[in-house]
């Protein structure tokens, strides 16, 4: 498979989802073809299950039927938009992925990780990304970007604890071990500018590894 498949990740109010529209401009300015996408969604069934997903209403969703539903969105969208996309040589940008179902579902609900990423590996088969972007920022100041400037709809999973963003950032720390080749970690309490800068760096350090 030709192409390129970036991750971006972190917990909420990273500012990954700002960050990675800028990137995708800049890439296309220099006439690369890309493509970026979000999960849970990204294509319409995968949007469908996101809407069942966080709709606050579903307070009742146990664990393990959450972990099950975005991987059943993961697959959909992968099948449908991602592993095309990378068959034409597009350089894939994807908010959230895998390191999110094993982050949040695995580490922070107590799943398990490698409960997680066993029924991600049948969802996913071997569609690992190439690089993943971790936004660090704590979980305190992350939260409060998110309530002073209402940046995206709440959803089921702002209704948790501080404990749990808490948890997730221990999750993502977990897999930063385990995926050492694959993470690159950029200081997301930056600036918004020197967030670009960073991440623009360790794509370009990704892009001179292939030829697209
Ligand atoms: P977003 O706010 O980045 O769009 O993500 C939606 C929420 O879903 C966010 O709270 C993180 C959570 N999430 C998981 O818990 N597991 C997953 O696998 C994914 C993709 C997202």
């Amino acid at each position: 498979m030709s192409g390129l498949f970036i991750t971006f990740e972190g917990p909420e109010g990273a500012g990954k989802t700002t960050v990675l529209q800028e990137i995708k401009k800049s890439l296309a300015a220099r006439g690369l073809q890309v493509t970026a996408t979000r999960e849970p969604g990204g294509i319409d069934i995968a949007e469908q299950i996101r809407e069942v997903i966080l709709n606050e209403k579903n307070t009742l969703m146990d664990a393990k039927t959450e972990a099950l539903l975005y991987a059943a969105a993961r697959r959909q969208h992968l099948v449908e938009k991602v592993k095309p996309a990378l068959e034409q040589g597009h350089i894939v940008l994807c908010d959230r992925f895998i390191d999110s179902s094993l982050a949040y579902q695995g580490y922070a609900r107590g799943l398990g990780i490698d409960e997680v990423l066993s029924i991600n590996e049948f969802a996913i088969g071997d569609m690992m990304p190439n690089l993943t972007v971790y936004f660090s920022i704590k979980p305190e100041e992350g939260l409060s970007r998110i309530h002073a400037n209402g940046l995206r709809e709440k959803n089921r999973l702002d209704l948790e604890e501080l404990s749990f963003h808490t948890r997730v950032r221990e999750g993502y720390h977990e897999l930063m071990k385990r995926f050492p080749k694959r993470f690159r970690t950029i200081d997301a309490s930056q600036s918004k500018e020197r967030v670009i800068e960073d991440v623009q760096i360790v794509i370009n350090e990704a892009l001179k590894k292939i030829q697209l």
